[in-house]
């Protein structure tokens, strides 16, 4: 494999993210927005996704320790996990064993499929879920993004993702919201994942985020892009460097242990992976 030493706006790195983040200087990332494995006994090509709880949660520990020390007293590190049916504490047990390291500022729900119920009745459903089939368990629709900061009082733009009122009567009485159309989104998120056709071709990894979750993230830490650098330590097929890319992040770091997985990112980019 030929390393480029150059620095690129998109730096992807072949290898374990603990060993990569040492490479990294104390307090240089603004915002960290990963996905790592969940434990769950997920089909990666190489990574074993079926480690033993105790070991797995020590081993967390560690990458987010590093993460730590590479992160700014004032970054933003969003934390995506799911669960599955059977299998429903690991989020809790994940945000549980990060307290000793960062707080919780705000929890998201990444919201993958929903169902509601319009003014005149009619039931409305959008965005993709995996079905199950089970006399126990329904279909699991959401996911966790986690929201921690070394401090728990790092400044955040609310309103980079706001929405109108729905009722627009008393706006202009209210202070809060200088007069404007704009309230806080909340931590709901909805945000469905593309329709593909074919998953090889399309999207080959078992378990990606959008694009523009990470582009949520990006917009809510709120410093201007291209004053940014970001980091995805488990960057599977790229979707937080699509993000970035997307919004004019100044420089982006991921790591990715599986060369499959990095390739097909470096073949989106047009890109070697970077040296350590
Ligand atoms: C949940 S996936 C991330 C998917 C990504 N968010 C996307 O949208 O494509 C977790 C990834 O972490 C990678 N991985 C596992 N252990 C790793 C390690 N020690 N260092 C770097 N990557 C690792 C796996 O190969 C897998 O692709």
């Amino acid at each position: 494999m030929t390393y480029r030493t150059d620095l690129e706006p998109i730096q992807l790195h072949h290898g374990d993210c603990i060993q990569g983040m040492r490479q990294l200087p104390a307090d240089s990332v603004d915002l960290a927005v990963t996905s790592p494995p969940y434990n769950l006994g997920v089909d990666y090509a190489e990574y074993d996704d079926g480690e033993d709880r105790d070991a797995y949660l020590k081993w967390s520990l560690d990458w987010a320790a590093e993460l730590k020390r590479i992160l700014k007293p004032d970054g933003s590190f969003f934390l995506n996990v799911g669960a599955s049916p059977s299998n429903p504490l690991l989020p809790h047990q994940l945000a549980l064993a990060f307290s000793d390291l960062f707080v919780l500022q705000n929890t998201f729900h990444w919201i993958k499929s929903i169902t509601v119920e319009t003014r005149d009745g009619q039931q409305v459903s959008a965005g993709h879920f995996k079905p199950i089939n089970s006399h126990r368990y329904v279909n699991d629709c959401h996911e966790y993004l986690f929201h921690l900061t070394k401090d728990g009082d790092v400044k955040i733009d609310r309103l980079a993702l706001g929405v109108p009122y729905q009722d627009k009567t008393n706006i202009a009485r209210w202070g809060h919201n200088e007069g404007k159309d704009l309230r806080c989104r909340g931590n709901n998120w909805f945000v469905p994942y593309k329709t593909i056709v074919s998953r090889d071709k399309d999207r080959p990894h078992p378990a990606t985020f959008p694009a523009k979750l990470a582009e949520w993230c990006i917009k809510i830490h709120g410093r201007p892009p291209e004053s940014m650098t970001m980091l995805d330590p488990f960057l599977g097929i790229g979707h937080a460097a699509v993000a970035a890319q997307n919004l004019g992040i100044a420089q982006f770091v991921g790591f990715e242990i599986d060369e499959t997985y990095l390739a097909h990112v470096c073949e989106e980019f047009g890109l070697e992976p970077a040296m350590f």
